[in-house]
């Protein structure tokens, strides 16, 4: 039977006052793909972001395990050691930070106490990963973010994922704002990442890199729960007809 990286449940999660994330359970086994789908404002982000720990969102009901464990008062610094990830929907720059500095201090973050990581090592670990997503070495020089084009953020947070190699990969719109080919590329990018010991969220609002990718589960989140889950014809069927279908079900059930 798989393995269960992931498993949420009955999460509650506020900002402050307001609920936002009201009653999720989802599971997600190694060598899965999921997408997760869901109207603006409907709760993707802060799910994604109270999955990592960020202290802004508080879990207020309900739990979150990690290969059977609650990380739930973990802090972002142990998830992300514990080999969990978040593609940011808007990445953040680290003025000051090279691209290539903050890779090498992850990545030596998850070697403690392990094989030392060697300066060879790391260079071709950068170097396939710079070269599979065709983009520019001089980037491994610039300050992270900092001053990067939307679609180049996208592109640095998909190298970091293929450097880090994290086993829960949760990835917020990384396909927005790409151009056709860097959409390809990234599909191509996260698809050479799949594999039984890793999982892949993948939120997005269209169609397209679901073509490439072809996820096992789409779930689609409305206000702030799970209201619907199917195979990869949920997503085309939700690219044809909107949202409303499903919001108009819901108000008469
Ligand atoms: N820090 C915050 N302070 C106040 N409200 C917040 C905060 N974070 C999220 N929210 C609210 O929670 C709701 C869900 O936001 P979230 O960003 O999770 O939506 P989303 O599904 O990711 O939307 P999109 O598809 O537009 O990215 C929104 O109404 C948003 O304004
Ligand atoms: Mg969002």
């Amino acid at each position: 039977m798989a393995e269960r990286l992931l498993e949420i449940r009955d999460l509650h999660v506020a900002v402050g006052e307001t609920e936002i994330i009201r009653g999720i359970d989802l599971t997600v086994d190694r060598g899965t793909v999921h997408a997760l789908m869901g109207p603006n404002g409907s709760g993707k982000s802060t799910l994604s972001l109270a999955l990592m720990g960020h202290p802004k969102y508080t879990v207020t009901q309900g739990d979150i395990l990690y290969k059977g464990r609650s990380i739930k008062d973990l802090g972002p610094d142990e998830r992300s050691l514990l080999g969990m990830f978040l593609g940011f929907q808007y990445p953040s720059a680290i003025p000051g930070v090279s691209v290539a500095n903050f890779l090498r201090n992850a990545l030596m973050a998850r070697h403690k106490g392990g094989p030392p990581l060697t300066p060879a090592a790391f260079k071709k670990l950068l170097d396939d990963a710079i070269r599979r997503l065709k983009m520019d070495p001089a980037v491994l020089g610039r300050y992270v973010n900092d001053g990067f084009s939307g679609g180049e953020k996208k592109r640095l947070e998909i190298l970091q994922a293929l450097v880090l190699q994290p086993e829960l990969e949760i990835l917020d719109e990384t396909d927005s704002g790409l151009d056709i080919d860097a959409l390809r590329i990234i599909a191509e990018g996260i698809n050479a990442q799949r594999g039984p010991e890793r999982a892949i969220v993948l939120i997005t609002h269209y169609q397209r890199i679901l073509n490439y990718l072809r996820p096992d589960v789409v779930h689609v989140m409305v206000r702030g729960k799970i209201v619907k889950q199917g195979g990869p014809e949920l997503a085309q069927e939700l690219e044809a007809k909107g949202y409303d279908p499903l919001i108009k079900e819901l108000v008469e059930a």
